[in-house]
């Protein structure tokens, strides 16, 4: 229903288009309606910005009237899929779709969020340069309503086979300038490209193939924006990170995400079925590209009496690129209170590990693949991010 009129929308936008020169005098620009004109003018606003109610937006997400979406279809540049999702899906592959929406809301929150910091000027986030500061607020323009599409099509197929749609949390950002929010955007931009491997494979293995290009097209998508993510660093990356980008899991994201909603407001997130692992803090504040000591820590929570423990007991696991884990002693183990600390060599050069790694402690170890990994996970995941 929702596509149908979307694509309706689109398609008298479009004759408006062609239209336009045949009425109009020579070098008059087309028409076009108030509400296309300003969609293509300002991004929408959050719903406040003091205390991580984003949402509603100021167009309506995540809930938009069929009017609203044509708009959100426009500032996307392109529009909702407009087929019907196939009739039937497997359990796993509901669970696949309320992660994909889970995070989109995040994503859609944050984006909102930091648009509103450069369009408002917020301290730490004025970008000086009018060109470069209207490619950046542009380009997240777009991103924003290419990620609330994803989110309505996620929570469109849920509603499609009968599931609850996941409703949004109010969310908490760690970051306080433009460059720690860009560098953050990069990070869970490739956790998420890491994740929807693994929620393809489990689409495949599940008799939900047909489900399974959508979701393949959002990789390539969120590629293209985090190469953008990339060079807005200014710390000489390029675009293209690696060969193969580095694979995660839906337990590792579902953890990763924990990081940015305040607990207790997300209305029907115990509606979906994944682990929620312990905190893993990397305590290193960055990392080379060199083979190095990294220091972590975990907090147990717990009042037990861990002076006499076996670390041996534990490993820590690193996921990078395709590659089988790398796993490494916990060394030099320190216990404070419930805090533990410990420290892992980064062998960055034997695995020339750039890009994403994904750092999981687990109960033992000679694992052959992320999922493996993420079964045997106690605490994670730490994102180490170099070059
Ligand atoms: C927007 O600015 C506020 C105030 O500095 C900050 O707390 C928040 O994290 C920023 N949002 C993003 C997405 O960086």
């Amino acid at each position: 229903m929702r596509s149908i009129i979307a694509t309706a929308g689109l398609a008298a936008l479009v004759s408006l288009a062609s239209a336009a020169p045949a009425q109009a005098p020579v070098n008059q620009p087309p028409i076009i309606s108030d509400n296309i004109q300003s969609a293509t003018l300002s991004a929408p606003t959050p719903k406040s910005t003091n205390n991580g109610e984003i949402f509603p937006l100021s167009d309506g997400f995540p809930n938009p009237s069929p009017q609203q979406i044509e708009v959100i279809e426009i500032q996307a540049h392109g529009s909702l899929p407009n087929g019907a999702p196939p009739p039937t899906i497997s359990n796993e592959g509901i669970i696949n779709l309320q992660l994909i929406a889970f995070n989109e809301l995040f994503e859609a929150a944050f984006f909102a969020d930091l648009i509103f910091n450069i369009t408002n000027h917020v301290p730490g986030f004025d970008i000086p340069d009018p060109g470069y500061r209207t490619l950046v607020i542009e380009t997240l323009t777009a991103a924003l309503a290419q990620e609330e599409l994803h989110l309505l099509n996620a929570n469109g197929a849920l509603k499609h086979f009968n599931k609850d749609p996941i409703q949004p949390c109010h969310y908490t950002f760690p970051t306080t300038n433009f460059e720690d929010a860009i560098a953050l955007a990069a990070t869970f931009t490739d956790v998420v490209l890491g994740t929807l491997q693994n929620v393809i494979e489990i689409f495949a293995a599940n008799g939900d193939a047909a489900l399974t290009t959508g979701v393949a097209s959002v990789v390539g998508q969120e590629g293209e924006q985090d190469g953008f993510y990339r060079i807005l660093q200014n710390k000489n990356l390029i675009p293209n990170a690696l060969p193969f980008l580095t694979t995660s899991t839906r337990d590792f994201a579902f953890s990763a995400l924990q990081g940015f909603v305040i607990p207790g407001t997300c209305p029907n997130e115990n509606e979906i079925p994944l682990s929620i692992f312990g905190v893993l803090k990397l305590v290193t504040p960055t990392v080379k590209p060199m083979d190095q000591t990294l220091t972590f820590s975990f907090d147990l929570g717990s009042t037990t009496d861990f002076s006499h423990y076996d670390w041996s007991q534990l490993t820590l696991q690193y996921i990078n690129q395709q590659n089988v884990p790398v796993a490494e002693p916990l060394t030099n183990v320190r216990v404070s209170g419930t805090v533990i600390t410990f420290d892992a060599l980064f062998p960055f050069n034997e695995f020339l590990m750039n890009g994403l790694t994904i750092a999981a402690v687990t109960v033992g170890t000679g694992f052959t693949s992320a999922v493996d990994v993420s079964k045997a996970t106690l605490f994670a995941p730490a994102l180490i991010e170099v070059n």
